[in-house]
Formats: structure tokens, sequence, C-alpha cells
């Protein structure tokens, strides 16, 4: 696969690394992915799960928790959909499908775990409560795919965006409360395939053509602090005290594998 999209001559070598994307990233690896912890679990928890009482400055720091995660699957839900459209080949256009799904899902058991603690109006509470970083990178990253630049919106959205989400959930699961940890659970498992797409996606175009490099080094320069900085306060509403240096540790590490510094 080549730069612009096109297929050249194709090596056993190529057809071998062919034969395992299209696996990967079919609806049939999705589904034996999400079956086992998806299953008899509406809303993303066993009905068996019982809900504690949460006091009162606990259940309003999780709720301005959820209500910026919201604003984060949203912008990945708008974000995939555009996608579909830009990916270059058949197998990057089925896993964006299976990624809408994913994101949708989250953004859904995020709200009623929302409506669970008492919120009666999901969407006027995120209004009230995202965070303008948040919102700005939202803002950017639907910009990146409306201009049609699926490098760069793969960047910020499966490399950024889910990099730090999926440390951030990993994080606020191991002290959340039961029900909330298992919701989360399920997320999590989804977000560690979303950020090893954009790896892998990446990885392969820029050991093609590394000239990409520089551009997506500006693009990492203008929109990580933008979501460090509130993946990192989220951290810390939600009481976990080593997250937030772990968040900047981890994403640091993934950004490095790409090449970045
Ligand atoms: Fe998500
Ligand atoms: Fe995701």
């Amino acid at each position: 696969m080549t730069s612009d999209g096109s297929v050249g001559e194709i090596d056993p070598h190529e057809l071998a690394n062919q034969d395992f994307l299209d696996e990967v990233h079919s609806f049939q690896f999705w589904f034996d992915s999400v079956e086992g912890y998806l299953s008899e679990r509406p809303y993303g928890r066993a009905e068996t799960t019982a809900d504690i009482e949460l006091d009162d400055d606990r259940r309003e720091r999780l709720i301005t928790t959820l209500c910026n995660y919201c604003v984060g699957e949203a912008a990945a839900l708008e974000g995939a959909s555009g996608l579909v459209q830009l990916a270059p080949d058949h197998n990057s256009k089925i896993f964006m499908a299976t990624q809408v799904v994913d994101e949708a899902r989250h953004l859904e058991v995020f709200l009623h775990r929302l409506r669970e603690l008492g919120v009666t109006n999901p969407d006027l509470e995120i209004e009230r409560r995202a965070q303008p970083a948040l919102v700005d990178f939202k803002g950017a990253l639907l910009e990146l795919v409306a201009h049609g630049d699926w490098q760069a919106a793969v960047f910020a959205q499966n490399v950024i965006l889910e990099t730090m989400e999926y440390t951030v959930f990993r994080l606020h699961r191991a002290n959340a409360d039961p029900v909330t940890a298992e919701v989360l659970g399920g997320v999590i498992s989804d977000e560690r395939r979303h950020a090893g797409f954009g790896e892998s996606d990446l990885g392969r175009s820029l050991s093609i053509d590394p000239s990409g490099r520089v551009r997506l080094g500006q693009v990492k320069q203008q929109l990580d602090t933008m979501v460090l900085g509130v993946f990192e306060a989220a951290l810390d509403e939600v009481g976990a005290t080593d997250g937030p240096s772990q968040l900047a540790r981890e994403y640091l590490h993934t950004v490095e594998r790409l090449g970045f510094t």
C-alpha cells in the first residue's frame, strides 16, 4: 500500500501482513472481542452488580468526570464516522465502522450512568460541565476530518485521544465504585483496540513515508496539551493521586514509539 492509498505490487510478506490486517480489522474480530464483556451486561453492567451510596461530594465529582468523558466519546464518535469515508482501504473503513459502533456505545453507557446518578438532563449537564479545552479539541479533530486529512485525524483521535482515554479509564477504574468500574471495564477493552489501530496505521505509513512526521509533530504540539490537562484534572477529581504523572508517562511512551519526543 502506498501513502496515497493505492495498491502496488504485492510481495508475499506484504500479503501475510494484509491477511493479518484484514482479520483484525473485521467485524468478525470485533464481535469475537466484545462478546465476552458485553453479553448480558445491559448498559455495560451486570444486573447483579449492586450500586453503592455515594456521598454528595464524590457523586458531584463523578458527574463532572463522566460529563467530560461524554465530550471525548462524542468527539470520537463523530470523528470516526467521518473517517470511514476518508479511510484509504477497505479494512480501515471496516475498522472505523466498528469504532463508530464502540464510541456510540461508550457515549450511551456514560449517559445512562449519569441518569443513574440522578442527572435528569445529561445533555444540559454536559454543556454546563464540559472543559473548554476538550470542546476545542473536538472542534480541531473534526476540522482535520473535514479537511480530508486522514493521517492527522487518526493521529489526533486514535493516538492522542485514545491513548489518554485508555490510561485515564484504567486509572479511574481502580478507584471507582463497583458499577462505574464495570462500565469502564468494557470501554477500556474497546479503547485498547482503537489505540492499537492508531499506532499500527501510523507506524506503517510513517515507515513508508517519514515526511509526515514533521506535520504530525505540529499537530501533536497543538493538540496534546489540550487533552492532557483535562484528563489530568479528571484523575484528580476521582482521587487517582498518582494518575496525572502516570498518564503523562504512558502517553509519552506511545508517542516515542512512533518517533515523537
Ligand atoms: Fe470511546
Ligand atoms: Fe475509542
